[in-house]
């Protein structure tokens, strides 16, 4: 590669899960710490990364064709210098280098706090690639919370070490670390200085966060969340994604003790069927799972469920298909995402015999949404007629418009004289398919 003059301004595209936006923020601050600014909306950036997610296969595809648009002029009009970061830089860091000679830098999600250093060999004209694992150096290394949108996330746990047979999140992300409750304290309070009203703690297993509180004690997720919900500013705290399997008895008993975790819970099952998730390696049941949920409904009746599907798992059968609706049709979920299988290279269900065929997945996937789309339209219809608080997060696409979000992450339209930021009071007139519809109460 040439020599190259330094970047001025940068663009982050994030793909995949919430903690690919985390890391994007992340890594933008980093860039704005080398005096890199953000490009203003419209106008081309000299470096873009690209936040990759490796998840399914088209989220994995998509790189390329970005990469190439990019480089064609098609996206800008002068091509950036580009860096690929994310869960596919971490997966195929070697092959984008081969297959994408426009491509200056490969950061895996544990080493982007290494991006600066990378940065002056890309502009002296060297490719470098950084695909390091040891996930907790990361955070030390990275500069302090300057700036947030009201709703902010904060990483709290890394990595998994469930292997469900078909996932290559342990692969990319690595094992299980959980963060120092210090640091997250510490951060959670820097976000709210910073602006943050909402703080969603991530994870990809968020529930296997474990840690020592100030006072030495053994403590889990429901233990740091008692902790954040003392800083004053602060009025909501959320938490995704959990594992059934990591759910305990303080986490669930929390919903009925801080009024500021919110009623709402994303608790992935992937399938109805037991010897399904048996194939899965997801280590529940179907009843141990509608179980938990039971319990959660107990101490908080209006918590709003969440979950994920797969279909067409390899080797599944019409008959345990309908299983997964009628776990669908048990639980009732408020908002869900459902997914038909995706075979990813290096997990073992990739190689198991009997994979479904794509118009079968399809088939099967219609269906499901079906239901889901039913269930997520009944629940907003029944949200109509309450009151309750809105949190404003954007303009809407009308002038005076605006959107927030409900305690149970609906988004809320309505119109009136609001801040982004503002907590707001809000009747509810009308439930549509993915959004509500509010109007102001007067004081
Ligand atoms: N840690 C979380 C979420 C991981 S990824 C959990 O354990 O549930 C988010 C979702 O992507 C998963 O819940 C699953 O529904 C889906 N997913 C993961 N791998 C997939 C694959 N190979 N094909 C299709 N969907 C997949
Ligand atoms: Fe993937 Fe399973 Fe880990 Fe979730 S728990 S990240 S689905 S391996
Ligand atoms: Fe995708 Fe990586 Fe998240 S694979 S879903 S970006 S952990």
């Amino acid at each position: 590669m040439k020599p190259t003059n330094p970047p001025k301004t940068y663009r982050v595209k994030n793909f995949g899960c919430q903690m690919n936006v985390y890391d994007g923020d992340r890594m933008g601050e980093l860039l704005s710490e080398q005096g890199i600014t953000p490009a203003p909306e419209g106008e081309d950036a000299d470096l873009v990364v690209l936040n990759t997610c490796h998840i399914r296969e088209k989220a994995a595809e998509k790189i390329y064709s970005d990469i190439g648009r990019l480089t064609k002029g098609k996206t800008q009009k002068k091509a950036p210098m580009i860096a690929v970061a994310g869960c596919v830089a971490q997966a195929e860091g070697e092959e984008i280098m081969a297959r994408a000679p426009a491509v200056s830098m490969v950061v895996g999600p544990q080493a982007y706090h290494r991006l600066p250093d990378m940065l002056d060999k890309a502009v002296k004209g060297e490719r470098a690639t950084d695909t390091d694992m040891p996930a907790i150096a990361k955070f030390g290394a990275l500069p302090k919370r300057r700036r947030t949108a009201p709703n902010a996330f904060l990483t709290v746990q890394e990595g998994c070490d469930k292997f469900c047979t078909y996932c290559v999140v342990p692969y990319t992300r690595g094992a299980e670390i959980s963060r120092p409750f210090s640091d997250l304290t510490e951060e959670a309070r820097k976000l709210v200085d910073a602006g943050a009203r909402e703080i969603t703690l991530l994870g990809q297993n968020v529930n296997a966060w474990s840690g020592e509180d100030d006072a030495g004690r053994a403590v889990g997720l429901a233990g740091l969340i008692h902790n954040i919900a003392r800083i004053d500013g602060l009025e909501r705290i959320r938490y995704t994604t959990s594992h059934p399997n990591d759910m305990d008895d303080a986490l669930i008993e929390a919903h009925g003790e801080v009024d500021k975790l919110m009623p709402y819970l994303h608790l992935p099952v992937q399938s109805g069927n037991d010897r399904v998730l048996k194939a899965m390696n997801r280590s529940h049941t179907a009843e141990s799972y509608l179980k938990l949920l039971e319990r959660f409904r107990k101490v908080r009746p209006d918590i709003a469920l969440s979950g994920d599907f797969i279909v067409g798992f390899p080797g599944e059968t019409d008959a345990e298909f309908e299983d997964t609706l009628k776990l669908v049709d048990e639980v009732r979920y408020a908002q869900a995402y459902s997914f038909k299988y995706s075979p990813r290279p290096g997990t073992p269900a990739a190689t198991m015999d009997n994979q479904i065929a794509k118009e079968v997945m399809e088939e099967r996937l219609a269906r499901l949404q079906n239901a889901l789309s039913r269930d997520q339209m009944a629940f907003n219809a029944a949200s109509a007629g309450k009151t309750c608080d809105v949190l404003v997060e954007r303009k809407g696409k009308l002038p005076g418009q605006w959107l927030g979000k409900s305690p149970w992450l609906q988004s809320v339209w309505f119109e009136g004289d609001v801040q982004i930021g503002d907590m707001v009071r809000t009747h509810i007139v009308e439930g549509r398919p993915s959004s509500l519809r509010g109007e102001l109460v007067s004081d």
